[in-house]
């Protein structure tokens, strides 16, 4: 399989001049990246056997290709890919029940998202690329992904083979800190479980400024705490068993950061507790995941006694 990005001009409209040397990079990075698991990673890609393309993204299960005859070895194929953190799919007739039900994530979202249809978004931390392929099925244009995780590349490319031609939803292998500094014009700019990770959270919201168009809207979604706008949470060491979890302010403290920041409005539309059936090990996803983070004997605690993972979508006007 070719690892290429082939968008046309159209689809990629006025952000073109910026976005066709990027693509040009990441292309020439996936020649021959410096991970151990790259060549098992590829010759999965290059073994999945040829199917019927197919899609249908208004549904839970992104579902990509009709089901191809041999099942079980593209079961066994798309298994050398684990773990599947992001979900669910139907892959050529394979349930992949990921880590997470990023479904409901979607549902909790999609309401406050206004009208996509012809879009151009960006999605940081996109992970592999399962809310991309949601954003197409509600009428983006184009969304351009962005995630460090090779796997999670490789991930989307297995996807990618299933739906035949050249889709406008993208997974590139790049941090934010990759994107060119002008990098500026989308409709849409999407930051979903990427802000805690973050050292200097002000710096990222106006990062997420910049790269949205006058008029667009930036879509955050990050771990909060109870209490008021003075409140914050800095972990001392890990949180949930995470390393590198920096800022988990509450809402109201967020909501005032978001403004400082420069965005004209701003609306935390959604706060939900994670549960342990949004995430959880699966067949797909082998680990120990949330239930083994939180304490055995109380359920509103992480394994460090912080309160547990909560998590609001703020919608922001530039
Ligand atoms: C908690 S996951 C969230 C995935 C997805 N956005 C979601 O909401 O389900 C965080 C993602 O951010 C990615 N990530 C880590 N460092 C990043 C960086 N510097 N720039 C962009 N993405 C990053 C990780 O690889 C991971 O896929």
């Amino acid at each position: 399989m070719q690892l290429e990005y082939a968008l046309c001009e159209e689809v990629l409209g006025e952000l073109a001049a910026e976005l066709k040397p990027l693509l040009r990079r990441c292309e020439n990075d996936l020649k021959n990246p410096r991970h151990g698991d790259f060549p098992r990673w590829k010759s999965v890609l290059d073994t999945l056997p040829q199917t019927t393309p197919a899609i249908n993204f208004q549904q839970a299960a992104a579902l990509l290709g009709e089901p191809c005859a041999e099942q079980s070895l593209l079961k066994e194929l798309l298994m050398g890919l684990h773990p599947w953190r992001k979900g669910p799919f139907i892959l050529g007739g394979i349930d992949i029940d990921c880590e997470w039900r990023s479904d409901w994530k979607w549902d909790r979202l999609a309401s406050h998202l206004g009208n996509l249809q012809d879009q151009r978004i960006l999605d940081i931390g996109c992970g592999n690329g399962y809310f991309g392929w949601r954003m197409l099925g509600a009428g983006a244009k184009l969304v351009i992904g962005i995630d460090p995780s090779l796997l999670f590349v490789m991930q989307y490319f297995a996807c990618r083979h299933f739906v035949g031609s050249q889709p406008a939803n993208v997974v590139l292998p790049l941090g934010i800190e990759d994107l060119p500094k002008n990098l500026s014009g989308f409709d849409r700019v999407f930051s979903m479980g990427v802000f805690y990770h973050r050292r200097s959270p002000i710096d990222h919201l106006q990062q997420l400024h910049r790269l949205c168009k006058p008029g667009g809207k930036v879509i955050l979604e990050t771990l909060v705490i109870e209490g008021d706008e003075n409140q914050v949470l800095v972990p001392a060491n890990r949180y949930a068993r995470m390393r590198n979890v920096w800022f988990l302010p509450s809402s109201k403290a967020l909501l005032n950061w978001i403004r400082r920041a420069g965005f004209k409005t701003v609306e935390c539309v959604d706060e939900t507790i994670t549960s342990t059936t949004e995430q959880r090990s699966t067949e797909w996803m082998k680990f120990e995941s949330l239930k083994e983070s939180l304490l055995a004997t109380d359920n509103s605690k992480t394994i460090e006694g912080y309160p547990a993972p909560r998590r609001a979508i703020f919608i922001a006007g530039r």
